[in-house]
């Protein structure tokens, strides 16, 4: 048994059939009496208003007491008045003012319900400025402590009441499969025992336990996603999830069992669907694509009815959308399935759906009973939680207290968790580094806050923030060895280094959240590949071995991925995964003085080649199960490069070394895609997405003009944008943010466009070749005064224009939108070069004009 084994974390038993649950959150006779005392008094409407929760951003205090609302979310990226700098009493102030709202409705009557805010503090409280931000779920995995985890969940919810809120979106419990998720990192394990014992126990630090359950400075909290998040095909983000009931109960599902048990009193539904093997025919409640969100089967008669679940069932953002025939503002079917509130973001929707809402009701379409029952429940939660008898959120007991935001005692913690945290995968005989001698920090992550924090942190994908604005507080590990060793020993130009100096290299992938970070199917698991910028990282590793200097790299990321070659070019090498705001952790361990030792264990096997996509080794405890074929990788499922539970110490008899020989590890030649066949080099076979969601961002898009003297300002995917004579809104086509609105205002020439992030041009030849396309989806919302002009760049002066309006043939659809090809023969006549491509779309104008863009790609 390892070193750092922990005994709280038990092997789980199998389960033929799904578990009842235990709930450490009795019912009881008098809450009961207490809520159906309500409820009898209620009027339909008021009903309707406590299901639905809309996005802070989309309802005022007024719509709120004028609809009867009963709870809002903000979510990722979304502030008190829009402020990203909100001070703990900014939130109060706005909590107060919703609370209050909530409040009016009910002047005059004998009873009044309490409004409750929810938010995904899902490490940390990490939507707010000056929050300590924890490691990411996939770090805290490694550390194997339930003890923790609860240590992590009281602060977390210390912070949140600090800011008048009530309710957390997690802990997320998904039991990933498939590097390629996008939320690999939500995740704690793979390992399902891990799972089970920290739902539990962080439902145990943000609800409380026992006296001090619900009590002051504790929070509701909510498991997610129900159920089969982390089992999706290929990884897809809200995707298939085509495993056995058997796998679902015993592996995917095994986070509510304990979750809930532990008094979790909110499940959130899962956006991906489920296609049970073993009856591929059934139509689950007429919903025949299977989306969970409909799953009368899996909602009400597993989750409610056989598990026995008594608390709320939330949808996730918009997700009833996905159903057949459904759309975001009206579908009973969502609520038909057993959901308690649905979350409808927009105001055009949630007006639409409560509206649909009270009238299918009244139509019999949704019958009172489940009605009744799903207010009946969110009652009960709200009476739970203490909402009757805590005052208004100005009124409680330290809330809008700043210092309670990244207090000393919560940063001190979350510096021992990235210290749990790291797994050391290599050392040769050079951690710890010495304090006494200089050293060479460098690599694109060694001062960068948004590698380290990762997705949801102050914003949903965790990108548009700089350490000095938004983090102020926190520690990278460069500002925190220059701490440790004084200014003047570090070293930060390779230059300037002798090949004796160390050099410690932090690099790692850039901030994701969801499907936004998919890897998707034309790429590998190869680090060095998702990103241009990423191979630079290599290619300073390279660099530095080369010139002969000892190398530590520290590598932060959301999930395993291959970096054989960095690895074997180091000479150690640790996982750091998604630490938060105190890297300082992160020294601790790799200058430690004897004080502190590697204890993190691997959360996640670690791929040994591009292409070992999935996670198919089962826990014990399935073993009788069959490996579904779907987790054969391309390759065939080779051993992992080091397997769940790998992690060496600096006290070697301490490592758990399961045998790996670090002198076996050698590079993987493939080059292409998993899962696909090889691509021919000349001949595209694929689209090559260029702006969209699931689009690599080895393209950004800019705006520039005469204004800028056509230098590219960046667009923002989350906010407005403006230049003199341009402004652009982030708009949603197919999923969020996927779609920008621009404005010409035609005072002085201006353009938007896509272009090479580091200026190297890329070869697209075999898009030409293929008698190929760009592709682009317009919508145009102004008459044109002047033509507009389309065009590529090769390596300025080469480039390729068109007039837009010869290819606008295709009829537009009734949101306006418009798919225009233009055959890439067009623009190599107009002078384009396609095999030194910089900018693959460009739009001009220079007289006013208003577009919509949305996807972008190149067809084949
Ligand atoms: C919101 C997030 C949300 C996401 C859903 C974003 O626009 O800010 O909170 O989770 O959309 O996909
Ligand atoms: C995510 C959830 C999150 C919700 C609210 C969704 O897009 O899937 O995990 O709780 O947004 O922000």
């Amino acid at each position: 048994m390892s070193a750092y084994a922990n005994p709280q974390v038990q092997p789980l038993i199998y389960h033929e059939d799904w578990p009842s649950i235990d709930s450490r959150v009795v019912k009881d006779p008098t809450t009961e009496a207490f809520i159906q005392d309500i409820l009898v008094q209620m009027s339909l409407e008021e009903k309707v208003g406590q299901m639905i929760q809309p996005d802070l951003r989309e309802v005022t205090p007024e719509e709120v007491a004028e609809y009867k609302l009963g709870t809002i979310l903000n979510g990722g990226g979304a502030f008190p008045k829009n402020n990203k700098y909100a001070t703990a009493r900014d939130w109060v102030e706005t909590a107060d003012e919703y609370y209050q709202a909530g409040r009016r409705p009910f002047e005059g009557r004998p009873f009044h319900i309490p409004f409750a805010w929810a938010t995904d503090a899902v490490h940390g409280h990490n939507n707010v400025f000056g929050a300590t931000l924890f490691p990411h779920n996939i770090g805290l995995g490694a550390a194997r402590d339930p003890d923790l985890i609860r240590a992590i969940g009281e602060v977390t919810a210390a912070e949140i009441s600090a800011t008048g809120l009530d309710w957390t979106f997690a802990p997320t419990v998904a039991v990933p499969r498939d590097y390629r998720w996008g939320r690999v990192y939500e995740g704690y394990s793979e390992d399902p025992s891990v799972v089970h014992a920290y739902a539990a126990a962080m439902v145990d630090g943000l609800q409380g336990q026992d006296e001090s359950r619900f009590g002051d400075r504790k929070v509701i909290s909510t498991v997610k996603h129900w159920v089969g998040d982390g089992g999706t095909l290929r990884g897809v983000d809200r995707g298939e999830n085509h495993y056995t009931e058997e796998y679902l109960v015993n592996l995917h599902a095994v986070g509510y069992a304990s979750a809930l048990g532990a008094g979790a009193q909110v499940v959130m539904t899962s956006f991906n669907s489920w296609h049970n093997p073993k009856n591929y025919d059934l139509m689950d409640g007429g919903n025949y694509n299977q989306k969970i969100h409909g799953s009368r089967y899996l909602i009400q008669d597993v989750l409610k009815d056989k598990m026995g679940f008594d608390g709320v069932v939330i949808t996730d953002w918009n997700g009833h959308a996905e159903l057949n025939d459904c759309s975001a503002g009206n579908c009973p079917q969502v609520i038909l399935a057993g959901n308690d509130i649905v979350m409808v973001t927009a105001r055009v929707d949630w007006q639409a759906f409560y509206r649909n809402t009270v009238e299918q009701v009244r139509e019999g379409i949704i019958p009172m009973a489940r009605i009744d029952d799903a207010v009946t429940r969110i009652l009960r939660v709200k009476y739970r939680a203490g909402l009757w008898s805590k005052p208004s959120p100005k009124m409680r007991s330290g809330s809008g207290d700043q210092a309670v935001l990244g207090a000393a005692q919560h940063r001190a913690l979350a510096r021992r968790a990235v210290r749990d945290s790291l797994v050391l995968l290599k050392n040769e005989d050079i951690l710890p580094l010495s304090r006494d001698r200089s050293v060479l920090v460098v690599g694109s992550g060694a001062d960068d806050i948004q590698k380290q924090t990762g997705g949801w942190s102050l914003t949903w994908q965790g990108n548009e923030n700089t350490l000095e604005r938004d983090f102020p507080g926190a520690t990278t590990v460069l500002s925190a060895t220059q701490n440790l060793l004084g200014e003047a020993r570090v070293l930060t130009e390779v230059s300037e280094a002798s090949p004796s100096t160390v050099a410690l290299v932090v690099v790692g992938e850039d901030p994701y959240a969801e499907m936004l970070g998919d890897i998707g199917m034309t790429k590998t698991l190869e680090y060095a590949e998702l990103k241009r910028s990423y191979r630079k990282d290599l290619e300073l590793i390279r660099d530095l071995h080369d010139r002969g200097h000892p190398i530590v790299t520290v590598f932060y990321s959301g999930r395993p991925l291959y970096v054989n070659e960095e690895m074997m070019r180091s000479d150690a090498f640790v996982a750091a995964w998604l630490p938060g705001t105190e890297a300082v952790g992160v020294t601790d361990l790799l200058f430690s003085d004897g004080r502190y030792d590697f204890t993190g264990r691997l959360p996640y096997s670690w791929p040994a080649k591009k292409c070992d996509t999935s996670i198919n080794a089962v826990p014990e405890h399935l073993s009788q199960l069959p490996i579904p074929d779907f987790e054969q990788t391309a390759d065939g499922g080779d051993a992992p490069l080091f397997p769940l539970g790998y992690g060496l110490s600096l006290d070697k008899n301490r490592s758990d070394r399961f045998g790996v020989d670090l002198a076996q590890i050698a590079l993987d030649e493939r080059d292409y895609g998993c899962g696909m066949p090889a691509p021919d080099q000349r001949i595209a076979t694929e689209p090559l997405e260029l702006f969209s969601h699931t689009a690599p961002d080895d393209f950004q898009l800019y705006i520039g003009g005469t204004s800028t003297d056509w230098r590219g300002v960046p667009v923002s995917r989350g906010s407005v944008t403006q230049i003199a004579g341009l402004r652009t809104k982030p708009i949603d086509r197919r999923h969020q943010q996927d779609a920008v609105r621009v404005e010409f205002m035609g005072k002085n020439p201006a353009q938007i466009y896509l272009s090479v992030l580091d200026g190297d041009p890329v070869d697209l030849k075999r898009y030409l070749n293929s008698g190929g396309a760009l592709e682009f989806e317009i919508g145009i919302d102004s008459q044109p005064i002047k033509p507009i002009r389309v065009a590529m760049h090769c390596v300025w002066p080469c480039i390729g224009e068109v007039d837009l309006a010869g290819y606008l043939t295709e009829p537009y659809d009734e949101a306006g939108w418009v798919t225009v090809s233009v055959p890439l023969i067009d623009l190599e006549a107009a002078g384009m070069d396609f095999a030194t491509v910089t900018t693959p779309f460009l739009l001009h104008s220079d007289s006013p004009l208003t577009v919509r863009i949305g996807r972008i790609r190149l067809v084949p």
